[in-house]
């Protein structure tokens, strides 16, 4: 099995070996600890490491953090809700909340400049994910290009823990652009435990499993350095949705995904002319079936549209069994995407002054 590139093509086809392959435990048997989360029930957030050491200190009132990363290098869409409805769900539970927006990284991997960077970060980000509910006020928030003096000190001392050959066999290759956004990515996963942010505490970081060889570099970091004594941040995984057309959901293409920011109108041509599990003609389908499993827009529905879990099986039975058609499929889809989009695009503005009283606030201008 080849090994995960986090700056490349990322397409898991097989989730169990790849936890095999790199030692990442099933969410599913700390499920009873967690509060009742649709991504969990659904198998869609699916593997972690030492999650374990946060629901301890969770349950024993200790301190325990959250902290995750976003790489600014395009629109805001529904590929990206299961990160942020993690967010949510340990900031519900207490964690003290760290979102990094890296624009180091994607100034050295993508040739985004930091002022285009940031105005993503503000209409892309800090919008979207406000308006899904996170209390900004209570969350460090910061671009990985005005982390502060510390954090960019760190990131440096940490290069001594890390081998040549450990980077090159965990990320293929060693360019400079990429240790130092590697570098700086693990001085992000440590932040929470640093002396300006409360010391040591577990951490858990929810991330795409294509982020899990900077979780894994920086968990043996962690353990070498000797400056603080860091625990070994945690991590959850969640699986990745298809684009609208199968295949992969790529930011580069605006058919494989529906923008928190798209018109109703676009978003519901994007549904019509999205990939289905139909089959050729009604007679057929009535007949066989759909293929639910290679359905896009039940998809959809199963990991964003759809709450309750005896509607979603109502659905796909009906479907699978051929008395739903695709375009019946379709119009369900269509009418939850305008309820949420509406009501999402509302919240939006709302979210404006705070965002921007908060960027005034504590995000100085791009570095020349
Ligand atoms: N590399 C991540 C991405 O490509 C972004 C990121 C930067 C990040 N720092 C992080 C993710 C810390 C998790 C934790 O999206």
């Amino acid at each position: 099995m080849p090994e995960i590139d986090p700056w490349g093509d990322v397409e898991i086809t097989d989730y169990e070996a790849t936890m095999a392959q790199f030692g990442i435990e099933p969410v599913a048997e700390l499920a009873d600890r967690l509060p009742d989360n649709r991504l969990v029930r659904r198998g869609i957030v699916f593997g972690h490491r030492d999650l374990d050491t946060v629901l301890d200190a969770r349950d024993e009132s200790d301190p325990f953090a959250m902290m995750t990363g976003i790489m600014p290098s395009g629109v805001f869409h529904f590929g990206h809700l299961g990160v942020v409805e993690q967010v949510l769900m340990f900031q519900e539970m207490g964690a003290q909340v760290t979102l990094c927006a890296a624009d180091i990284e994607s100034y050295t991997t993508r040739d985004v400049s930091l002022e285009d960077a940031r105005e993503l970060v503000i209409e892309e980000y800090l919008l979207n994910y406000v308006a899904l509910g996170l209390n900004l006020d209570a969350t460090d928030f910061y671009f990985q290009s005005q982390a502060g003096n510390d954090h960019h000190v760190r990131s440096k001392l940490f290069a001594r823990h890390v081998t040549q050959n450990e980077f090159e066999a965990t990320y293929g290759n060693a360019d400079p652009g990429k240790m130092a956004s590697a570098l700086t990515q693990y001085a992000d996963i440590l932040r929470p435990q640093s002396t300006e942010h409360g010391g040591p505490k577990p951490t858990v970081v929810p991330v795409g499993i294509d982020q899990d060889p900077h979780v894994r570099l920086t968990r043996d970091v962690a353990s070498r350095y000797r400056d603080t004594s860091y625990r070994k941040p945690a991590s959850t995984y969640h699986r990745f949705m298809r684009g609208l057309q199968g295949g992969k959901m790529s930011s580069s293409d605006p058919k494989s995904y529906i923008a928190l920011t798209d018109s109703i109108p676009d978003a519901k041509r994007k549904i019509d002319e999205a990939k289905t599990g139909g089959r050729v003609s009604i007679e057929e389908h009535r007949e066989k079936g759909a293929d639910v499993e290679e359905d896009m827009v039940f998809e959809l529905l199963a990991y964003h549209l759809v709450e309750d879990d005896d509607e979603l099986n109502r659905i796909r039975t009906e479907y699978e069994s051929g008395a739903m058609l695709s375009g019946e499929l379709k119009a369900i889809a269509k009418e939850r995407l305008e309820t949420f989009l509406r009501e999402h695009h509302r919240k939006r503005e709302e979210a404006r002054p705070k965002v921007e009283q908060y960027v005034a606030d504590n995000l100085p201008g791009a570095v020349h």
